[in-house]
């Protein structure tokens, strides 16, 4: 007998921007409150902590029904992102609604790691794909002031250890760079993970918000941070695995694994990204560093087909490209980071 023939699944109706660029990504902010104060992101000192009051929070079945209705427009990889998404309640119970959804390939979380002995195992018995962590040194100083003297690094490693031992990898490590603060510890957070299966980002500190007092002068530029890793170990470039993936990756030409790179100050990546971001509130945001975004809420009190065509009419008119012009731009307000997860 002939096997029976699988076929892959349909989008109904594949959505493009103003600028060809597909929706195919997909980035859920399920909590804006984080138990980290890290300065490049939520500054002790500057941000209100108080999060979304629960009853303005989509709660899961609406949050399922905007990923549906994505996954429709052509959205294949959903992240979960916060502030800090193991903060939401009983979050298992949304990661197992979005992993029955037929369409998503890969459904990810970033987290800073120190909730992850608590709840690895149960994520991934949900299904979810696999983790990345916020790490920006293993030093124990340099991390105290990276993430706002909150947490430390023997938590987030324990994290990591739980994830790992869950099966959520391969493992990404999401690492800010800031000159003055963590970059004369890079050598040593790379070395940390040499010879282990997880992947190291090193992320160009980004003028994201507004109140994490960014300026140039602060940012090391991936073309600095490559010449310092060569000079300590040789790299050879890896071939993208995806169109429009955010990080240049490399290899240890010593075989000792892979870090990446992500450039978005020096070297943009507008042309090719395909993300869409959902803020707590359920707001649809175009861009990371958009003003605002489409309250969405209006539609998710209509039908599913009153909701697939308010999406794909956002997506329809969208022309960000906000790091490739940016210094075109003025000081505008911008939505910050922990509102929608980066
Ligand atoms: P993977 O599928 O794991 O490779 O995910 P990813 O490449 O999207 O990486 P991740 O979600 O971990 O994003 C890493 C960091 O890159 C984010 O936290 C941001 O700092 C930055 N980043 C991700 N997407 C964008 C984007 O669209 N624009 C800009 N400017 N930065 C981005
Ligand atoms: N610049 C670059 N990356 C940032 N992140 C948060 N704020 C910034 C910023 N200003 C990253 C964090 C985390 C992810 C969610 O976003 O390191 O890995
Ligand atoms: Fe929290 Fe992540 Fe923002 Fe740090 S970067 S304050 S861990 S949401
Ligand atoms: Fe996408 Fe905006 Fe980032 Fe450009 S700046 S890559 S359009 S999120």
């Amino acid at each position: 007998m002939l096997p029976i023939e699988v076929r892959p699944f349909q989008v109904t109706a594949p959505a493009l921007d103003r600028l060809g660029r597909p929706m195919y990504d997909l980035r859920v902010s399920v909590v804006d409150t984080c138990n980290f104060r890290c300065p490049y992101c939520m500054p002790e000192e500057l941000v209100d902590a108080a999060p979304t009051p629960r009853v303005e929070r989509l709660d899961f079945e609406q949050i399922e029904r905007v990923v549906r209705a994505s996954v429709e427009l052509g959205v294949r990889k959903v992240r979960l992102t916060g502030g800090e998404p193991l903060l939401r309640k009983r979050l298992p119970d949304l990661v197992t609604r979005l992993a029955a959804i037929e369409g998503i390939e890969d459904l990810a979380l970033t987290t800073n790691g120190v909730l992850l002995p608590a709840h690895a195992q149960t994520l991934a018995d949900a299904g979810l794909s696999r983790v990345t962590l916020s790490l920006d040194a293993v030093d124990e100083a340099v991390f105290a002031r990276m993430s706002g003297g909150r947490g430390n690094v023997s938590q987030v490693l324990a994290g990591l250890e739980a994830a790992e031992r869950a099966g959520l990898g391969p493992i990404k490590i999401n690492a800010v760079v800031i000159r003055g603060y963590n970059d004369h510890v890079v050598l040593p957070l790379l070395e940390h993970f040499r010879g282990t299966p997880h992947i190291v980002r090193l992320i160009e500190y980004m003028d994201v918000g507004n109140v994490n007092g960014w300026n140039r002068g602060n940012v090391l530029s991936t073309a600095e941070l490559l010449s310092a890793v060569q000079s300590r170990w040789p790299l050879n470039p890896l071939r993208p695995a995806i169109r429009g993936e955010v990080a240049k990756r490399y290899a240890y030409a010593d075989g000792q694994g892979e870090i990446g790179f992500i450039s978005s100050i020096s070297q943009p990546f507008c042309g090719d990204c395909s993300r869409a971001r959902l803020s707590t509130d359920g707001r649809l945001f175009t861009c990371l560093f958009a003003k605002d975004g489409i309250d969405l809420k209006p539609a998710l009190d209509g039908n599913d087909e009153h909701l697939l065509s308010e999406l794909s009419g956002v997506w329809s008119v969208r022309e960000d490209r906000y790091s490739e012009i940016r210094s075109t731009l003025g000081n505008d307000r911008k939505v910050e980071m922990y509102e929608i997860g980066g």
